[in-house]
């Protein structure tokens, strides 16, 4: 299966792209995740992304491009993907489909995750992340079991640099500007197919494995 999960910031699409992942063995490529490494090993494509993900802005189209393709490329990609966070605009689309055209390769679905607004600011206000081993927490609706500490490693959960009030206005601007018009493009080729960001984990779950079976895909 070659995904790519679409949606607005905080729609959930990493915390389902990771259920997927486990429950299908195919990787999940986060955007934002293989930024963020290049910022904490500060590389020289970290170090310029750093300014634009403070701000909530999208980082340049051929940083972004370079990393994603890069871990595309390596050989546990044959076998499918989760691309969550990528594309976000159509010369990023434009680029995937190129990209996977070269090794005779297309995109099975494009999974848009329409979420309400009032889910998504309560979402990302809540979330929390283990600076060690990355993983997801939500105060109200995954909790850690011990308050801010990490379930697995036991370090102090943190928030998100981007997810302080004023920049999560901005990222949904961002969002509504740049990548939402990608619902069109996708459309277009036939391969959007709409789902309830607002459902929690485990029943959005079950619709998409639905969906992947009438799709054929499993
Ligand atoms: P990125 O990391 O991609 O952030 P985002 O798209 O803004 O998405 P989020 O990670 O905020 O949300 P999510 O939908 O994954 O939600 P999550 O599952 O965590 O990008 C960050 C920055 O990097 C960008 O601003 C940009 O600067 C740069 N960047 C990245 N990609 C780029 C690109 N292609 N081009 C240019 N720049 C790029 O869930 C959120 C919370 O809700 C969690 O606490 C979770 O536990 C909880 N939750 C999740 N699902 C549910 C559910 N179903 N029910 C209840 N709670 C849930």
């Amino acid at each position: 299966m070659r995904l790519v999960l679409l949606g607005p910031p905080g729609a959930g699409k990493g915390t389902q792209a990771v259920v997927l992942s486990n429950n299908y063995d195919i990787i999940h490529v986060s955007s934002g995740d293989l930024l963020r490494e290049a910022v904490k090993n500060k590389t020289e494509a970290g170090n310029l992304a750093k300014s634009f993900m403070d701000k909530g802005e999208l980082v340049p189209d051929d940083v972004v491009t370079e990393i994603v393709a890069e871990r595309l490329s390596k050989s546990d990609a044959k076998k499918g993907f989760i691309l969550d966070g990528f594309p976000r605009n159509e010369k990023q689309a434009f680029e995937l489909a190129k990209q996977l055209k070269k090794i005779g390769e297309k995109l099975d679905l494009v999974l848009f995750f329409k979420t309400m607004g009032s889910t998504v600011i309560e979402r990302l206000a809540g979330r929390r992340v283990c600076p060690k081993c990355g993983l997801n927490f939500h105060i109200k609706t995954r909790p850690p079991k011990k308050r801010d500490v990490c379930d697995t490693c036991g370090s102090t959960l943190i928030s998100r640099d981007d997810d302080k009030a004023e920049t999560i206005k901005y990222r949904l601007k961002v969002y509504e500007r740049q990548t939402r018009p990608l619902l069109s493009y996708y459309k277009k080729e036939g391969i959007l197919r709409e789902v309830m960001g607002d459902l929690n984990v485990d029943d959005l779950f079950k619709e998409l494995k639905e969906l992947f079976v009438n799709e054929k895909l499993t």
